[in-house]
């Protein structure tokens, strides 16, 4: 049996079957990673979709053709000539029967027409796991996901801003499945941040947390462009009132089974619902301006946290500076003499760019290349011991190139 997952790509232009099929094919015990979705219509798509899905390599494709079916298959036929293994599964309007043949004869494996559910999706799913000789859903364990939580003692330090950058940013440079968890549940403001205006919120999925499986908790969850997802915060800030310790720790704990990473935006009190998330954290980042006040705050605080730490691993608590500014009169190693943990990692002060994005509802390390952008995503490569392209490589937004109409007769993909 094939213990590793089959890695798959997205192409449709609709962002709503994009999401709905990222989060069936998606789901943990499926087996299967979406490592590219290429969101442009066909004339549109270049040599750059084609070298990335060359890298890529995915033996699974879901090809949404209802932009245009004649093209649409040609790209099918060219996708499986590329690598006469992958799978290619076909969406769209009701094709004609002439059309179902050229489909067929393209090598398309399945056609999923419209309305595709999630009932087709994993439907087709099973069929073609067992084609790859996958192991059943039921066989299938996994490692749990990765959180780290954002927590900052003092209010306005740019935790939420931090937080919701880093599920973004981890999500680019990884494609895992990552879920932005706001657990600032009076005041949470990721869903602002993100440009999102979620229907549901946490407050939701603890509700109904005795019935939930992976379909309801797919419908709580917002999908950003980006594709990062998020359980946002409640819009009324009297429905966070009810939520205890002990749910928030049963909640994370089940999310870590479905996604990669969960990026938790806490709440600044030191409330049952907080130390819940801390027990359930792989690592805490302590978020802190070079002021006294903010020094201060987390100095109190640290003897409770570096208790709850002495469980975990070494680096489980660690200090990020936010707000950097080198010549600061707060030195870098007076921080650290003072807090007695050595500074993690550091954000350059940037309010026009921090602005910028809150306002405009677009994560600063989406937008143009600013100091704050790059110091995100030199943290995040921390993290992860992954490196990022470099920054004057092309990255996975160029769409610059010839028409794909000009690329099908090579055969490199
Ligand atoms: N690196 C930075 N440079 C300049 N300004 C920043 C930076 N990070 C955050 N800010 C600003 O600080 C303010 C607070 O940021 P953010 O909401 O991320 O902090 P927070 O700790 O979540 O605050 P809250 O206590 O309201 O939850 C924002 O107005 C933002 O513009
Ligand atoms: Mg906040």
């Amino acid at each position: 049996m094939n213990d590793q997952k089959i890695k798959s790509a997205i192409i449709s232009t609709d962002v709503e079957l994009r999401s709905l099929v990222a989060k069936v094919v998606g789901e943990d015990d499926m087996g299967i990673v979406v490592g590219l979705e290429v969101v442009v219509p066909f004339h549109e798509i270049n040599d750059s979709h084609l070298e990335q899905l060359r890298q890529l390599s995915p033996e699974l494709i879901f090809l949404d053709v209802s932009d245009d079916p004649v093209m649409g298959l040609k790209f099918a036929q060219f996708l499986v000539e590329g690598a006469p293994n992958r799978r290619v599964v076909g969406m769209g309007e009701v094709l004609t029967p002439e059309l179902l043949m050229q489909a067929m004869q393209a090598g398309v494996t399945e056609y999923l027409p419209a309305p595709v559910t999630v009932e087709k999706i994993q439907d087709t799913i099973d069929r073609l796991a067992r084609k790859f000789g996958h192991r059943g859903v039921e066989e299938r364990k996994r490692e749990p996901g990765k959180l780290f939580a954002f927590f900052s003692p003092k209010g306005g330090a740019g935790s939420t801003s931090v937080a919701t950058n880093t599920a973004v940013s981890l999500h680019i440079l990884t494609r895992r499945r990552v879920l932005l968890v706001d657990l600032d549940l009076e005041l949470g403001e990721t869903a602002l941040l993100l440009g999102v205006e979620p229907r549901f919120s946490f407050v939701d999925l603890v509700r109904n947390f005795h019935r939930v499986d992976a379909g309801l908790l797919a419908s709580y969850i917002e999908r950003h462009d980006s594709g990062v997802e998020l359980l946002s915060a409640p819009f009324h800030p009297a429905k966070a009132e009810t939520v205890t310790g002990d749910q928030i720790r049963q909640i994370l704990h089940f999310l870590k089974q479905h996604y990669d990473y969960v990026i938790v935006d806490s709440s600044k009190s030191f409330t049952a619902p907080t130390l819940a998330t801390f027990e359930q954290a792989d690592g805490v980042f302590l978020v802190t301006n070079v002021d006294l006040p903010s020094l201060r705050n987390i100095t109190r605080c640290l003897p409770l946290l570096e208790r709850m730490g002495a469980v975990k691993e070494d680096d489980w608590l660690r200090i990020l500076v936010n707000r950097y500014q080198p010549n600061a009169p707060i030195t870098l190693k007076e921080i650290e003499k003072t807090l007695g943990i050595p500074v993690f990692w550091t954000l350059s002060n940037d309010f026009e760019a921090v602005m910028n994005s809150i306002n405009q509802g677009k994560p600063i390390v989406l937008q143009e290349k600013t100091a704050y952008a790059k110091d995100l995503k030199g943290f995040v490569s921390a993290l992860t011991g992954i490196s990022g392209p470099s920054e004057d490589g092309k990255g996975l937004l160029d769409s610059i190139g010839r028409p794909l109409k000009k690329i099908f007769n090579r055969s490199d993909a």
